[in-house]
């Protein structure tokens, strides 16, 4: 018997109408996955609530940026986290009640990765998104088990307490690129925001595709910001034994050292900000995007494996090649996978892909737990009707759909083959069997 699912804001609304709400539509989630589609229910929710920046002026200083929380007398309800009570009644055993609480609304977080598609193409920030998805990632620190003092992907990179750790020099550009997105998304977190942005900003440079997920719980307050120290120098006394003591506390090994130091493949460093690369060269003088810095690689809008094979040559003066990078050919055990990325691509891409997967998830929080997938299973085998297909080539977002839309019109499922349908069969022999009687009857 199909189970009945009462979907009912667990928080009293608020007396007066909220100016803007926000249809949080509990969809593609552990929580969807509870309930049948056709009874799939829709909260509304305010967004008044939202943890915001206000830029005091247009001046892009870290000392303009106030980091505010308004109406504390509601902003319990509308908290980055949005809870539901799931009352589950199966007529059998009675109704079961469950408190869900999601970090983040998944169809917010895809309407989130739209806009973050057309800032990319409008403003070139990549290179600037990944680095601050890094850089909230980064302090992590496996050796404390409490969240947030761990540090990683919490978003506490938003408050002026960390973005003014030196090592973030010039991410409060990101932020500012990013605020209107959060605003108009209230129901997506911070955290998982910069992970997006991350994220789609290596897609759409022409990198892999990240297997990502998403649920990130928002740290609320500066205070729970990690100290400053916990990510790397450009130019330490010994950058290799430097790499490892850093990325070693963050869980990671000598592999994703070397594949994420491919992330420089993109973006440009400069002297005003890190103290590191020119003021310009003939790659940068022109933008596109602010002109100015020093690039690893000459298109350094574009995600590919070339920052291997130019910081291996050093060739190029208008090239940067920091300390830490040199230092990937120089330590014998980064060098084999350094080589390796600078003759295959493809296999850089699906080491930094894993990598960079791994990175953002690095001390999070998820809710629900096991984090929402916006784009199927990250690790779901490749659509298997595909196998099917004429040529090689990967079958479109919305052929998959149409395919799926097809099997499941007969009651069957791309991964699986179809039932035959029995009685269909029968009638089909009857049938046959009654016209060849009668042919040899005359
Ligand atoms: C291995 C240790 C690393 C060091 C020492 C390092 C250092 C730096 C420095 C000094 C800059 C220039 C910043 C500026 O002047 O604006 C920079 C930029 C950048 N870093 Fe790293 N980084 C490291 C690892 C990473 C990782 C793991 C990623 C991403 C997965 C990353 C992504 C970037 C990107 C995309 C930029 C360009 C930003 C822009 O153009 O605005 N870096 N890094």
């Amino acid at each position: 018997m199909a189970e009945r699912v009462l979907l009912t804001p667990s928080l009293p609304l608020p007396t007066t109408r909220p100016s803007t709400t926000t249809m949080a539509t509990i969809s593609g989630t552990a929580a969807a996955r509870m309930i049948p589609s056709a009874t799939r229910a829709t909260v509304s929710l305010s967004s008044s609530s939202r943890s915001f920046f206000s830029f005091s002026s247009s001046s892009s200083s870290v000392s303009s940026l106030q980091c505010l929380r308004s109406s504390p007398r509601i902003s319990h309800l509308f908290l980055d986290q949005r809870r539901a009570d799931v009352r589950v009644s199966s007529g059998r055993y009675g109704t079961a009640s469950v408190t869900k609480a999601l970090a983040s609304d998944p169809d917010q977080l895809k309407s989130a990765r739209e806009d973050i598609k057309e800032l990319l193409r409008t403003k070139y920030c990549h290179p600037l998104m990944i680095r601050l998805g890094w850089h909230d990632a980064g302090t992590y620190n496996k050796n404390i088990e409490e969240w947030p003092q761990r540090g990683g992907a919490n978003g506490s990179l938003r408050f002026e307490a960390e973005l003014k750790h030196g090592a973030n020099a010039g991410l409060v550009n990101a932020l500012k690129l990013l605020q209107p997105i959060k605003d108009k998304y209230s129901g997506v977190t911070y955290a998982d925001l910069f992970q997006l942005a991350g994220a789609t900003a290596v897609e759409e440079a022409g990198g892999p595709k990240i297997p990502m997920k998403y649920g990130r719980v928002d740290v609320s307050g500066p205070e729970q910001c990690p100290e400053e120290g916990r990510l790397p120098d450009a130019g330490p006394p010994s950058p290799a034994d430097h790499l490892r003591q850093v990325f070693y506390r963050m869980g990671l090994n000598d592999k994703e050292i070397v594949a994420l130091s491919g992330a420089h493949t993109l973006g440009r460093s400069r002297p005003d900000r890190s103290g590191w690369g020119k003021p310009e060269t003939k790659y940068t003088k022109d933008g596109p995007g602010a002109p100015g810095g020093q690039s690893w690689t000459a298109q350094w809008l574009k995600f590919d494996n070339s920052y291997f094979k130019d910081i291996k040559e050093k060739k190029d003066e208008d090239l940067l090649v920091l300390p830490t990078d040199a230092a990937l050919f120089e330590d014998p055990s980064f060098k084999v996978y350094a080589e390796k990325y600078a003759e295959d691509q493809e296999a850089f891409f699906k080491d930094y892909a894993e990598a960079h997967a791994k990175l953002s998830n690095l001390g999070s929080k998820f809710d629900p737990p096991e984090g929402i997938v916006i784009d199927g299973s990250p690790n779901a085998e490749k659509f298997v009707a595909a196998k099917y297909s004429s040529g090689k080539r990967e079958l479109s977002d919305a052929m998959r759909q149409k395919i799926r839309a097809e099997y499941e019109a007969v009651g069957g499922s791309p991964e699986k083959a179809l039932k035959s349908n029995y009685f269909l069969n029968i009638i089909i022999v009857i049938a046959a069997l009654a016209i060849l009687t009668s042919l040899l009857g005359n």
